[in-house]
């Protein structure tokens, strides 16, 4: 199944369950003073939640784009460097505003995920709240009885809240949430170790891909939780993830969501995608084909890289990106704006804003990569004349104070700064850095 399939078999799925099709919201949000981008489906939908805003339609779907770059959800540290967190992804998501509940969500989402994506059903596990005593929330032990109608007793696990209370913020609507988790091991390695002990454990083949939440609360600023006026149903599916399980594969890479962007930067680079876990050029293709995704969206959505707020959170995803080029890949001209095409070609169906905006998303991208690549060589000749003083002063160490120098008045990364001196085998003072 393409990716563009299964993202249109969910919709279909919910359509005939009588929920009504929307398009995603912005990625960039421009009036919530809390929140900078979209970071979850139920975003554009929190006023339905709390009361505060009338409900046109009770059942809704759609794919979302989302950002967790900043604030309470925040994956950029893995980026890239594991096979299955996002910047930007797409978040498949059905809601009831104060219409169906645990019973019909549950049975829903088996039913698409076994009868439809014929999903192996003993690879499933799902968890389920197992209560908190600071909240005085006993555990959701209807979640539990409603999954085993489907499901063996030894698959459906209680976690504790971290795990399955989702709230959007510190303050807001949430509540207890049920996740669906997908061993897709091979079989030798699921005799030796049960999926059952992975799940929750950080395992790239032992995921979760669906969040089905019972929203009943509001949390309040004092912490305390107040019963909303009514029940809501609120699900996100990670669709690359999805797509991964659907595909056979063990990396979300390794999809048709991830595989043209990765071949480009191949053929642009020179260099072959091995898929490997450690190779730093697979690192590197992984993040940038990630990054140009969040980019692109964002500029599409009005947001352009800046040195503030939002503007600065997209700047340093593209430097990330350019920087990961320019250190594993040997790209030390811009490149990344000549990959926008090939993701328009993906994605501008789906997103038709990418396709209008083509030129200018690649303009911008060309101009911050030109501007960031100067900033790096300027950065690399004054590393190299540090390094000279090192060497000659026999310290073998780079002070403390010059590589913050370097970072605060040239904007060279720390992290270069220290890869470039291992190579050449010295140190780097981070003392007070
Ligand atoms: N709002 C829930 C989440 O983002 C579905 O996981």
């Amino acid at each position: 199944m393409t990716s563009r399939e299964i993202r249109q078999k969910f919709l279909d799925h919910f359509a005939r369950h009588g929920h009504t099709i929307v398009p995603s919201a912005p990625m960039v949000i421009k009036d919530d003073p809390t929140l900078m981008f979209t970071n979850a489906g139920m975003n554009q939908f929190k006023d339905l939640f709390l009361g505060n805003a009338p409900i046109m339609h009770q059942r809704i779907a759609d794919t979302q784009k989302c950002l967790r770059v900043s604030g309470k959800h925040n994956d950029l540290e893995e980026v890239g460097i594991d096979t299955y967190h996002h910047t930007m992804f797409e978040m498949l998501g059905n809601w009831s505003f104060g219409d169906y509940f645990k019973k019909e969500a549950i049975q829903w989402a088996w039913e698409l995920l076994v009868d439809e994506y014929k999903i192996n059903k003993d690879d499933i596990y799902v968890t389920y709240f197992g209560g908190d005593e600071k909240d005085k929330l006993p555990a959701d032990s209807e979640t539990r009885d409603l999954w085993k109608r489907f499901m063996p007793e030894e698959r459906i696990l209680p976690f504790s809240r971290k795990d399955n209370f989702w709230e959007m913020g510190d303050t807001g609507p949430c509540g207890p949430c049920t996740e669906i988790h997908v061993d897709v091991r091979t079989p030798e390695e699921k005799k030796v170790k049960s999926g059952r002990d992975l799940v929750n454990n950080d395992h790239p083949q032992v995921i979760e891909i669906w969040n089905n939440v019972f929203m009943q609360f509001e949390r309040k600023a004092d912490g305390s939780l107040v019963e909303l006026p009514a029940r809501h149903v609120d699900t996100g599916m990670g669709f690359e993830r999805l797509c991964m399980v659907l595909q056979g594969k063990r990396s979300n890479y390794d999809t048709d969501v991830f595989q043209p962007l990765i071949q480009a930067i191949a053929k642009i680079s020179g260099k072959a995608y091995a898929g490997t876990a450690q190779e730093k050029s697979d690192i590197a293709m992984r993040v940038i084909a990630d990054h140009l995704r969040a980019i692109s969206f964002a500029i599409a959505d009005g947001q352009l890289p800046g040195n503030t707020g939002a503007g600065y959170v997209i700047r340093r995803i593209l430097r990330r990106a350019v920087r990961y080029g320019y250190s594993f890949l040997s790209m030390n001209d811009p490149f990344m704006n000549e990959l926008v095409p090939v993701l328009v070609e993906e994605m501008g169906t789906q997103f038709p804003e990418l396709k209008k905006q083509q030129a200018i998303i690649a303009s911008v991208i060309a101009e911050e990569e030109k501007a960031f690549l100067r900033t790096l060589e300027q950065g690399i000749k004054r590393f190299q004349a540090l390094a000279m003083d090192a060497g000659v002063v026999g310290t073998a160490v780079i002070p403390g104070a010059k590589a913050f120098e370097l970072f605060d008045t040239y904007g060279f990364p720390i992290d270069l700064t220290e890869l470039l001196a291992r190579e050449i085998k010295l140190g780097v003072d981070m003392h007070g850095f």
